[in-house]
């Protein structure tokens, strides 16, 4: 569920018409709902109630720091993949004992900040990467708390591209290499192991996939409980898939269930990760039809966004619903939506069933909240668009747009070319 809806045949955010929004800010913005993320947020934590858990938001599905603050100030914790969301989150309020560390990829810089900050725990991804960390507490004079993330080598049957738990892609430990990592960070004097940790994918549509891996690090946790090592902390990350068309992904009540079924009595805290299905649905794109291009073999509608903006048609051949902002008949065209950028990617939809739309209209690219404007880049020096959040019949910009200054920030010309010819 969610706040976007149609009153009079015009699309409102809450109790905001999006045109009066467009009229106001100019195209393209994000535009998201304060109700739905504090609905998304609050019916995924209380899908758990009666388990001790801790509900990390992850930050790259979208890390606008209202957004953050949102699920900072419901109580929740922050999963975090880079220094700067790290920056991010504790500007946004998180405390950073409620913020887990996860990455293939951490750099010495990322972990100092991380430990000098005191977060909850890494989650490391290798053997080297525990011995680094090791070193530097050792160097700051601390212990890091540390999870494994292993790869259960299941399949979450989503894209490839966003696949992570099997065996062939690069995250996590292997099981058998997990349980020697266990055995050596025991003897590293600057490492405390709590946890066990695994995301093995996004966008998942089936609850199985979840309980596969969970059969599979209990297993290990079971391993670890006979060789005495005793971890506080199951972290199973995120991926929840979210409607975009017509698929029909567990509600977080029947995925809290399956999880905390087959948990069964295993006596540990519960960590997720969620991104997609807290933010997914929370946030739209508008776009202003620009030209209509009929052609020979079909009709182009181009609009004023493009690959850069919203990046998931382009890179995962991502469905995403356009809708006109104000409905009229209900006459309908087939037609590819793209965008002005100079590449036959650049698209938003293609061979789409849309609304009769012509020059100047507005559409709603639907369930863009997460992976939209966090992907989003200055691609043929387009300026990045600014987001808006609506709150009953109030709005407030919370990014604003990028200037022409803003575009060539840090930029400079170095001396010897200034140098006269
Ligand atoms: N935890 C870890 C360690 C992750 O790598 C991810 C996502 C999440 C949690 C959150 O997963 P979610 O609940 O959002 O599925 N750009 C792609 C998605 C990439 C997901 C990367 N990892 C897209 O637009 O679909």
């Amino acid at each position: 569920m969610h706040h976007f809806n149609y009153i009079d045949n015009e699309l409102f955010c809450e109790n905001v018409p999006v045109n009066t929004i467009a009229k106001k800010i100019g195209t393209p913005f994000y535009l998201y709902s304060h109700a739905t993320l504090t609905r998304h947020f609050s019916i995924f934590e209380q899908a758990f109630e009666g388990v001790d858990r801790l509900v990390c938001f992850s930050g790259k599905a979208n890390s606008s720091l209202a957004i953050l603050k949102i699920f900072a100030d419901l109580g929740g914790g922050l999963d975090i993949v880079s220094g700067g969301e790290l920056f991010r989150g504790l500007k946004a309020g998180f405390t950073p004992q409620k913020i887990v560390y996860s990455g293939v990829g951490k750099r010495i810089d990322e972990i100092d900040a991380a430990l000098s900050n005191g977060i909850l725990m890494f989650n490391v991804e290798s053997l080297e990467e525990l011995e680094l960390i090791d070193q530097r507490a050792k160097e700051s004079g601390t212990t890091a708390s540390v999870a494994l993330r292993v790869n259960p080598n299941v399949d979450p049957k989503t894209h490839p591209y966003i696949s992570t738990g099997l065996r062939k892609n690069k995250f996590g430990i292997d099981m058998e290499t997990a349980l020697e990592g266990y055995r050596a960070a025991s003897r590293l004097q600057h490492i405390r192991m709590i946890g066990i940790d695994c995301h093995i994918g996004s966008q998942i549509t089936e609850a199985r996939p979840f309980q596969d891996a969970l059969d599979s690090l209990k297993e290990l946790v079971h391993q670890l409980q006979h060789m005495d090592i005793h971890i506080r902390y199951l972290d199973m990350g995120g991926g929840l898939g979210i409607t975009y068309d017509d698929e029909k992904p567990p509600l977080p009540s029947e995925y809290a269930r399956a999880i905390v079924e087959s948990m069964g009595d295993l006596p540990l805290t519960l960590i997720l990760e969620p991104g997609r299905v807290i933010v997914g649905n929370a946030g739209i794109l508008v776009t202003r039809v620009l030209y209509r291009k009929p052609g020979p073999d079909k009709e182009f509608i181009i609009v004023d966004a493009g690959m850069n903006d919203l990046m998931r048609p382009t890179l995962y051949s991502a469905y995403h619903a356009i809708k006109p902002v104000e409905l009229s008949g209900g006459a309908t065209i087939r037609a590819d939506v793209v965008g002005p950028i100079c590449e036959s990617g650049d698209f938003l939809a293609l061979d789409r069933e849309l609304a009769d739309v012509v020059k100047g209209d507005l559409l709603a690219v639907m369930s863009a909240g997460a992976y939209g404007f966090v992907m989003s880049s200055n691609y043929c020096s387009r300026l990045r668009v600014p987001e808006i959040m609506a709150m009953g019949d109030t709005f407030e910009v919370i990014r604003t747009r990028q200037t022409y200054d803003d575009l060539i920030a840090g930029e400079s010309v170095p001396e010897f070319l200034k140098e006269e010819r």
